[in-house]
């Protein structure tokens, strides 16, 4: 018996400190402040984090898997961080868990879960991934299907792995541009984003309580607003609310007569339709945080226990508030603070990128294998598999 509750206890220990296997990757591109900020806030909770994403933005391109044709890249990455002629792989100069690759969100993770984690970081399949945040609203059934973001979540849901996606309406920023107090004295939007998705993400790994994060073929993707602190405190901690996804294709084109060609017209989908009501005058519409469960599973007209499955209430953490919630709480938590850092209030200098020479050097070092062969081995694998 006692030895039996100590083995209780031990669990009960264990199921406290989950540490967790983390891919992080984004459309933007693997300097995005808000992606450089989840990866800090992920590993300060004890999780082993690694990112693993575009050298340039990759936006709107589903789930395509598109592996670069060129071993070297022909032109600068994104913010000059990364310069033509570096290798089409390689890792931030300064953090070995940080790598970047020329290629789709969905190949991201193909080249994340089928060589640099398994080759490199002697991790065989990790338990969660997490896209984003990435800049833009995802709101609309039928712009999930186009959205990269989306893309890099069906591939790691299809392998078996749990996956969030977070959207946000501020615009990517470069993290070198980071800043620890906005004009107004507040957290950078970047930081504040990256404070509700981990937040989001902790309360499902915490819910889910040493199990799987999510159910097998299931995944959340997360809406959140425009956060106002490079201006006022207006919205700066919203509430997370459940949605559900809307339904009808919300894209349309248009033929140019002049020009001979289609043009893609700016996208009219209804948003999601967020469930919780009573919200009237409790908290600004604009300033909520969908949060959408999806699944996705080719055989669920055939698998009976698809329709026996639990009420997806049952798997939201109570940081989601759901039908009937009253007062919403903020996704930071009640009175999070969100002041900027005051001793480096407003920040004179900002860090600059690594310079050119040493970003090229030190990824030239650190990858010491052949980028050819590795792109080859990898489309000949995901071709053939
Ligand atoms: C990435 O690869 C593609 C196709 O191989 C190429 O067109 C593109 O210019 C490359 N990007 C960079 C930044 O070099
Ligand atoms: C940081 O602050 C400076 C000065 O106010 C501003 O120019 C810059 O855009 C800010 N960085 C970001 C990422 O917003
Ligand atoms: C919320 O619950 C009420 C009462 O149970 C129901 O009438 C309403 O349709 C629900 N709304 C949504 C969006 O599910
Ligand atoms: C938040 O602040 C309000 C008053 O401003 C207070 O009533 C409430 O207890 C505080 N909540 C927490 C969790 O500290
Ligand atoms: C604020 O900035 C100082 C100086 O860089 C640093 O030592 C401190 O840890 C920062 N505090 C927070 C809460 O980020």
């Amino acid at each position: 018996m006692r030895s039996l509750s100590l083995v209780a206890a031990w669990a009960a220990l264990l199921s406290q400190v989950q540490c967790l296997n983390i891919l992080i990757t984004s459309n933007d591109g693997f300097g995005t402040a808000s992606v450089r900020e989840l990866y800090r806030q992920m590993t300060s909770l004890g999780h082993n984090c690694y990112v693993v994403a575009s050298v340039t933005a990759q936006t709107g391109e589903g789930v395509r898997a598109d592996f670069t044709s060129n071993p070297r890249l022909d032109s600068d990455g994104d913010w000059g961080l990364v310069k033509a002629g570096a290798p089409s792989l390689g890792t931030d100069p300064t953090d070995s868990h940080i790598w970047y690759y020329n290629g789709t969100a969905t190949a991201q993770v193909l080249v994340a879960l089928d060589y640099i984690l398994p080759t490199v970081c002697g991790l065989t399949v990790p338990d969660l991934i997490i896209s984003g945040p990435n800049s833009n609203s995802n709101s609309g059934a039928f712009l999930q299907t186009l959205s990269g973001a989306m893309g890099a979540t069906y591939v790691a849901i299809e392998r078996g792995i749990p996956a969030m996606a977070f959207w946000t309406g501020n615009d990517a920023t470069v993290y070198s541009s980071l800043n620890s107090s906005t004009r107004v004295g507040l957290q950078d939007p970047a930081t504040i984003n990256a404070r509700l998705a981990s937040n989001l993400a902790q309360a499902f790994i915490s819910k889910a309580n040493g199990d799987r994060v999510l159910p097998e073929g299931y995944g959340v993707t997360v809406d959140l607003p425009y956060i106002t602190s490079e201006t006022s405190d207006e919205c700066t901690n919203p509430p997370f609310v459940l949605a559900r996804p809307a339904q009808e294709v919300g894209v349309k084109v248009a033929y140019n007569h002049k020009s001979g060609i289609f043009n893609r017209m700016q996208a009219d989908a209804s948003p999601n339709k967020v469930e919780v009501t009573n919200i009237e005058g409790t908290v600004d519409p604009k300033c909520l945080s969908a949060v959408t469960v999806f699944a996705l599973d080719y055989d669920a007209v055939r698998r009976r226990q698809c329709f026996n499955l639990a009420d997806v209430t049952a798997i939201i953490p109570v940081v989601v508030h759901s039908n009937g919630s009253t007062a919403l709480i903020g996704g930071l938590g009640a009175n999070a603070s969100i002041s900027g850092n005051s001793s480096q209030s407003p920040p004179a200098v900002v860090i600059s990128p690594p310079s050119i020479q040493t970003a090229v050097t030190s990824i030239a070092t650190l990858v010491q294998w052949s980028i050819s062969s590795l792109v080859l081995g990898l489309v000949v694998g995901v071709v053939s598999s």
